[in-house]
C-alpha cells in the first residue's frame, strides 16, 4: 500500500526552512553527465525519486554515482550504452534530455517516449525539430527514437516556444558539435543558467543563457568539476506561499530573490510582510490576506506554472476574488477538485479559474493528481479544520524530500502512515 500523509490541521508556522538543491537544475546537469569523460562532484544533492530514478537511468549507460550528505559523486567516465527503454524513460520525463546529451557525444541515441506528470499533452516536437535543425537523422518507430547524428554540425536553431527542455537538450547536444550553434528564442529560466555554469566548469563554452539567445562553441571534449547545482525555487517559492496561506512568521534559507520576483511582487499585493536578504526570504502573515486579483502563468521571468496549484490554495482562503489563468500546461488544474471536497470556492472554465476565498477549508480525503497538486493539498490540508488524507504522495516525493518532516519542524502535524 502507498504512503499517505495525514494533516492535523489549523497550525501557524513558526522558524525556519531550508530550500534544498533544485530538481529541475539536477535533471539536466546529471543528463549532462554524458557528456564528461571525468568525475564529476555536485553539491545541494536531495534524494527525491525523480532524482534517483535519473540517476537509475544512468546506470544502465554504465554511468555510476554515489552520495554522501548532499554530495553526489558521478563516474562517466565509460559511457557504454546508449538505448533507454521504455520502462525507464516512463519514469522520468527529464530522460529526454539524456537524447540530446548522448547524441552530442556519440552521434548516436535510442529512447522511448518519455513519461512524467500528467499536466497536459507535453509533446517532444520542439526538441526532436531542433536536432533535425542540427543535422540530426531522426526515426520515430513503435514508440522509440531513433537518432542517427553522424551528419551534425553547427547551426542556428530557432525554437517555436521557448520551452525549458527542448532549450537544454539543444544546449547539451550543441555542446561537442564543431564550429557555432546559436538557438533563438530560447527558455530563460535560472535553471538554464545552472546548466551553462556547469557545462562551461566541464570545459564547454557557451554563453547568453537567461538571455532567450545562446551561443555555443563546440569542444572536443569535455573534463570532470566540481559544481555547487543552485537551490530549488519552486520549493522555495511553495514554503513561501505555505506561510502566506497557513500565517505565521517563517524564514526560507536558501530562496533566492531574484529567482522569484514575479512570486514576490504578487505576495507584495496581499498585505503580508515580507523581508528579503540575499539568500533567504522571511514571510510574517498574522491575518487573513487579501486576494490577488488577476495571476497568468507564463515562461520565466513571469509567473511560473509550476507555484500555479500552490497560489491557488493562498487564493482560496484569501479576502475577495481572485483569477488565475494556466498558460503553460493545457490541464493543469488537477488540484481544484480536491480543494473543493475540502471547501474551496472555484470555478474553471478552459484555462481560467476564477477563485472566490472562503474564511475556512474543512479536512477531506484528497489525492494528489501531480507533484504541483500534491504540494498544494499539503498545503490545504495545513490550513483546514480537522484532518486531512493526502493520498498519491508518490507524486510529491518526486519533488519534495519528506515534506511533513519539513513543515513539521515549523509547528506543523503532519504524519506519514
Ligand atoms: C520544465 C519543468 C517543469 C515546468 C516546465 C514549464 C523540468 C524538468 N521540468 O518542463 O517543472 O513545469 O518546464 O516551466 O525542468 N512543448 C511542446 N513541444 C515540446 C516541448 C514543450 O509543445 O517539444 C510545450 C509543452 O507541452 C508545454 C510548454 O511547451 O505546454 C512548456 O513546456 P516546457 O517548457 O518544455 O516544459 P518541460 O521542459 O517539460
Amino acid at each position: 500500500m502507498e504512503d499517505k500523509l495525514i494533516i492535523n490541521g489549523g497550525k501557524h508556522l513558526n522558524g525556519t526552512i531550508k530550500v534544498d538543491g533544485a530538481k529541475n537544475a539536477f535533471l539536466p546537469i546529471l543528463a549532462a553527465s554524458v557528456l564528461c569523460e571525468g568525475e564529476i562532484e555536485l553539491d545541494n544533492y536531495v534524494a527525491i525519486s525523480d532524482l534517483t530514478n535519473m540517476r537509475e537511468i544512468l546506470e544502465t549507460l554504465n554511468i555510476f554515482s554515489s552520495v554522501d550528505g548532499e554530495k553526489l559523486y558521478i563516474d562517466a567516465k565509460d559511457v557504454k550504452n546508449v538505448r533507454i527503454t521504455h520502462e525507464l524513460s516512463q519514469k522520468v520525463r527529464a530522460s529526454i534530455f539524456i537524447l540530446g546529451a548522448l547524441l552530442g557525444r556519440f552521434r548516436s541515441a535510442i529512447i522511448a517516449y518519455p513519461g512524467g506528470c500528467k499536466i497536459g499533452s507535453r509533446p517532444i516536437d520542439i526538441h526532436i525539430k531542433g536536432f533535425k535543425a542540427l543535422g540530426a537523422k531522426i526515426i520515430e518507430r513503435h514508440g522509440y527514437i531513433y537518432c542517427h547524428g553522424e551528419n551534425m554540425k553547427a547551426a542556428e536553431v530557432v525554437l517555436d516556444f521557448p520551452s525549458v527542455g527542448a532549450t537544454e537538450s539543444l544546449m547539451m547536444c550543441a555542446t561537442m558539435l564543431e564550429g557555432e550553434t546559436v538557438l533563438k528564442n530560447t527558455a530563460k529560466e535560472p535553471e538554464i543558467v545552472d546548466l551553462q555554469n556547469f557545462l562551461n566548469s566541464m570545459g564547454a563554452k557557451v554563453r547568453g543563457a537567461g538571455t532567450g539567445c545562446i551561443v555555443i562553441e563546440g569542444v572536443k571534449n569535455l573534463h570532470g568539476c566540481d559544481y555547487k547545482v543552485m537551490t530549488d525555487r519552486i520549493v522555495a517559492g511553495t514554503y513561501l506561499l505555505a506561510v502566506a496561506t497557513c500565517g505565521g512568521d517563517v524564514l526560507v534559507d536558501g530562496a533566492n530573490w531574484r529567482h522569484n520576483e514575479s512570486l514576490l511582487s504578487f505576495l507584495k499585493q496581499t498585505a503580508c510582510k515580507l523581508d528579503v536578504f540575499d539568500d533567504k526570504i522571511r514571510l510574517k502573515a498574522d491575518k487573513r490576506l487579501s486576494s490577488i486579483e488577476k495571476i497568468e502563468t507564463y515562461p520565466y521571468p513571469l509567473f511560473p506554472t509550476d507555484l500555479q496549484a500552490q497560489m491557488m490554495v493562498l487564493q482560496a482562503v484569501s479576502k475577495g476574488t481572485s483569477i488565475i489563468t494556466e498558460t503553460v500546461f493545457e490541464s493543469r488544474f488537477g488540484q481544484v477538485m480536491e480543494l473543493a471536497k475540502m471547501g474551496a470556492n472555484i470555478v474553471v472554465k478552459d484555462r481560467t479559474a476564477v477563485i472566490k476565498g472562503v474564511e475556512k477549508l474543512y479536512g477531506a480525503d484528497v489525492y494528489a493528481t501531480d507533484l504541483r497538486a500534491g504540494a498544494c493539498l499539503v498545503m490545504a490540508g495545513m490550513k483546514a479544520e480537522g484532518y486531512t488524507t493526502v493520498n498519491n504522495i508518490k507524486y510529491i516525493d518526486r519533488g519534495y524530500k519528506s515534506i511533513e518532516e519539513k513543515y513539521n519542524l515549523l509547528g506543523a502535524d503532519i504524519k506519514r502512515i
